[in-house]
């Protein structure tokens, strides 16, 4: 196995409308970001993985990009941008910027041009226009395809302000090759490619036989005519030969949703992408057999293309594991443990290190997220997990902003905020801080394998070499600690004193 620093990084996902806001205008831009990276240094992450800052009309929170090239006002400048990038280097911080090739805003001027050329125009063909529509239908809910004025009709997998691009087009692969050579040169670490998995379609545009209730999830099949088709790889070793120039230390990491470890271990075979984000492990429910069951699939099928695992509990597009458990904090924290032991990289929601929950009860008419819309008020959409950041104080902004944050924050925020927990051993801010820290003193964690122990059921026992064992409780009943020198670290306040609880997890020296 070779080196290379992804390979057991810790990525901080920083959804950055909501992270800090240093212009108060109640959204997070890069200057508030600036302002909070000793804050990040010192939580002890490796990276950021910064959510897209181009210029964007944010229907759909900046993932439709009406350029490419520059920074929304909103979040600052190409300055600026230069700025964070120099001091988050010289915090130690690599980052990691979004990259959104599967589709432009409807404000990006290939799309006006396409627009405004008309049908059979050269310009259409770099989107899906065609005259009649099939039964596909978006992600958010409603058909995939909208019409124009003059009659033809636009795919977009997503809002309708978000047209898909034709990657069957050399203009557009050539156009996505310099806008990574733009960022590259301007000195990011690396991409985050947004639905990797959806560049190419079948060019027959079968219709899939949905019903008109709505697909949500990729279904089930191997020859899926938008979803994980084979095309897609050749783009990606043409991406990963560009970034090869550059050095080795600049790397992707896919977002690609696809049914199985395999299928996403051709997105990381050594000539394609660095790492992909592991959406089983995300999507496990809290049970040992199944939890096993992942991590030694995703394991398998990684180390057979010689890739890092990794792993991720929460992120700006599903509901926060503090909730989704079902189990409150404990759970949560018993989560991070044993995440962060598990052998290769992990990746951090912003907020998770407060143990903040999913904001359920946000006022309908403050929902910005085009689900809600675009199905017709039947899914709420994922505003929840983007609340701005509770940074200090005893009321709403807690520190976020000077102005009103651009969804409100919950009053009992106050107990969770970054200042309240600072002086507070057993917050939850420093069970990350520690387990950070542990972590990288620690030879045993990061890249490498793993050994299963012998445990009860519905517990979960696994050694990392040299000298550390991972104990996870998910069952109702306390179990016995195996026999260890002494504890590395608690998911829990106290000594376990021999024994580990329901919903906690333990490290280990043994
Ligand atoms: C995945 C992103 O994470 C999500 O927030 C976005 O809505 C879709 N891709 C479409 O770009």
């Amino acid at each position: 196995m070779t080196g290379g620093w992804w390979r057991d990084a810790v990525i901080y996902q920083v959804y950055l409308r909501s992270f800090a806001d240093g212009t108060g205008d109640g959204v997070g831009d890069l200057a508030g970001l600036r302002g909070k990276l000793p804050y990040l240094a010192g939580l002890g992450v490796d990276a950021l993985w910064i959510t897209p800052w181009y210029p964007s009309p944010m229907a759909d929170g900046g993932y439709d990009v009406a350029d490419y090239r520059d920074i929304d006002p909103r979040f600052g400048t190409l300055a600026d941008a230069g700025a964070l990038l120099d001091e988050a280097h010289r915090h130690g911080l690599r980052v990691i910027v979004d990259i959104v090739p599967n589709h432009t805003s409807d404000r990006h001027p290939w799309f006006r041009a396409a627009l405004a050329a008309g049908p059979g125009s050269p310009e259409r063909e770099w989107y899906v226009f065609r005259d009649e529509p099939n039964d596909w239908r978006s992600v958010f809910g409603g058909p995939a395809w909208s019409r124009v004025p003059d009659g033809q009709w636009y795919l977009h997998l997503f809002d309708a302000a978000q047209p898909d691009l034709n990657w069957d087009h050399p203009d557009v692969r050539a156009e996505f090759l310099d806008v990574l050579r733009f960022w590259l040169d301007r000195g990011v670490d690396g991409f985050r490619i947004d639905v990797a998995h959806g560049l190419i379609k079948d060019p027959a545009l079968p219709d899939l036989g949905l019903d008109h209730e709505g697909l949500v999830e990729p279904p089930d099949r191997s020859d899926h005519p938008h979803w994980d088709r084979p095309g897609v790889h050749e783009i990606f070793r043409s991406w990963r030969e560009l970034a090869r120039h550059y050095g080795e230390d600049r790397v992707f990491v896919a977002e690609a949703w696809v049914d199985s470890p395999q299928r996403l271990a051709r997105y990381v075979r050594p000539d394609e992408l660095h790492t992909a984000f592991n959406f089983d492990f995300l999507r496990c429910p809290w049970d040992a057999a199944r939890l096993r069951s992942v991590i030694d699939s995703s394991v398998a099928a990684l180390s057979a293309v010689d890739a890092p695992a990794t792993w991720v509990l929460s992120n700006h597009d599903v509901t926060r594991h503090v909730t989704r458990y079902g189990g409150g904090l404990p759970r949560a924290r018993a989560a991070l443990l044993l995440m962060l032991a598990l052998p290769g990289g992990a990746y951090l929601y912003q907020g998770e290190e407060l143990g903040l929950a999913e904001v359920e009860d946000l006022p309908e008419e403050v929902l910005q997220d085009p689900t809600w819309e675009r199905s017709g008020h039947t899914r709420r959409g994922r505003d929840g997990c983007r609340v701005p950041l509770p940074w200090s104080g005893a009321a709403p902004p807690f520190g976020f902003s000077t102005g009103t944050p651009w969804l409100p924050q919950p009053a009992h925020w106050a107990e969770q905020t970054v200042a309240a927990q600072e002086n507070d051993p057993d917050s939850t801010l420093w069970l990350y801080r520690d387990a950070l820290r542990i972590r990288k003193e620690h030879p045993a964690f990061g890249d490498g394998g793993l050994s299963w122990m012998d445990s009860p059921p519905e517990v979960l026992a696994f050694r990392r070499e040299p000298g550390v064992v991972c104990v996870v409780n998910l069952g109702p009943v306390p179990v016995a600690l195996p026999p260890h020198r002494k504890v590395l670290l608690a998911s829990e306040p106290g000594d376990p004193g021999g024994e580990l609880a329901p919903d906690s997890a333990v490290w280990l020296s043994a």
